[in-house]
């Protein structure tokens, strides 16, 4: 593959939690070793939901870069920028909006979803209805060819690649590449409660979590609920801590589903077992928040580079897109 410049992004709309790490930034983790990444904090796209709600932006912001950057993701390899510092993503955005039509934006079904869910089918704002071409925007203006994103955003890079194509044969060029999206392996990691984790749950191990906190969440999680009595013999398949440890001690599984079955081993133990696990997964991760957390402008020095260089980037693509549509004086 030529293109090798990858580009994902996060909206910050709050904290993240353990299965952000296992699924997401673990893959862009990765990545950066067979491709130039580009990561952006998408702060506009936060504001498609919630223009009335910018008081905590700035804090999720940092926070989550605080994450990406002690999950692995390194200034030194990848570019780290918020998504507001780069103004041409904007111009290009409202070139985009003259070659979109309005009909393909209303058929996307992550919008049609939202307008339910938010109940808002006569105060749509234009800039939800224009989420994708923000997005295209984001993704083109470096011309990325490789988008790592989950299942629920290929609708997303679906039209990201229409206005590619779209915008090559209007103006009879060959500046953007058709991006192909890049989904990743994602274990799909269950809250305390046993339903999927999501913030939204309340049910969330969350990255900023300390040692006390993960060992409280963990004692909380729903077992088998069959197994009341330490001697009665468990059932692993339905509880969602041997979940845990398929995925975080996958040696280990075989032998506690064994002992779990013959009530050889309690909820407790199991549980605490399974504490430690976790705690030592993530103990590299906990070192190095630490450490951002007590320095925060290390932060803001990785975001102010990563803009320049972005921005750097951007200026290149938005200089050619001006000279094809004859805006360029
Ligand atoms: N829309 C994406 C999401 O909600 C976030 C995002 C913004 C993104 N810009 C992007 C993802 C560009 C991939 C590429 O998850
Ligand atoms: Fe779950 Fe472990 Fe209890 Fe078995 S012993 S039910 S695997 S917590």
């Amino acid at each position: 593959m030529d293109n090798k410049r990858v580009l994902s992004g996060m909206r910050p709309t709050g904290k993240l939690h353990l299965g952000h790490l296992i699924g997401v930034l673990s893959n862009w983790s990765a990545l950066q070793e067979d491709y130039d990444c580009i990561f952006s904090v998408a702060d506009w796209h936060a504001l498609t939901t919630k223009y009335n709600q910018t008081e905590k932006i700035q804090e999720y912001t940092r926070e989550m870069v605080i994450d990406w950057l002690s999950a692995g993701i390194d200034p030194e390899k990848s570019i780290i920028h918020i998504q507001s510092d780069v103004a041409e993503i904007a111009e290009l955005q409202l070139l985009f909006s003259m070659i979109t039509s309005v009909s393909r934006l209303e058929r996307n079904p992550t919008y049609k979803e939202q307008i339910e869910e938010l109940g808002m089918k006569d105060s749509v704002p234009l800039g939800l209805l224009a989420y994708p071409v923000l997005q295209a925007a984001d993704i083109l203006i470096y011309k990325a060819g490789v988008v790592p994103v989950g299942k629920d955003q290929l609708p997303h890079v679906e039209i990201t690649r229409d206005i590619a194509r779209r915008f090559n044969h209007v103006y009879d060029t060959e500046v953007f590449p058709i991006p192909e999206p890049k989904l990743g392996e994602v274990p799909k990691l269950l809250g305390i409660d046993g339903r999927k984790m999501s913030k939204s749950y309340g049910n969330a191990i969350y990255l900023s979590d300390g040692k006390d906190q993960i060992a409280e969440k963990i004692n909380e999680m729903v077992t088998d609920p069959k197994r009341i009595r330490l001697d009665d013999p468990g059932h692993p398949e339905v509880c969602s801590v041997f979940d845990y440890y398929q995925i975080f001690a996958k040696k280990e599984a075989d032998e506690v589903a064994t002992q779990c079955r013959q009530a050889e081993l309690g909820c407790r133990d199991c549980k605490a077992r399974m504490t430690d696990v976790v705690v030592d997964y993530m103990s590299e991760f906990h070192q190095r928040r630490a450490k951002f957390e007590q320095n925060p402008e290390i932060v803001d020095q990785i975001l102010a580079k990563g803009a320049k260089k972005a921005r750097e980037i951007a200026n290149e693509t938005l200089t050619e897109v001006r000279q094809i549509m004859n805006l360029e004086n």
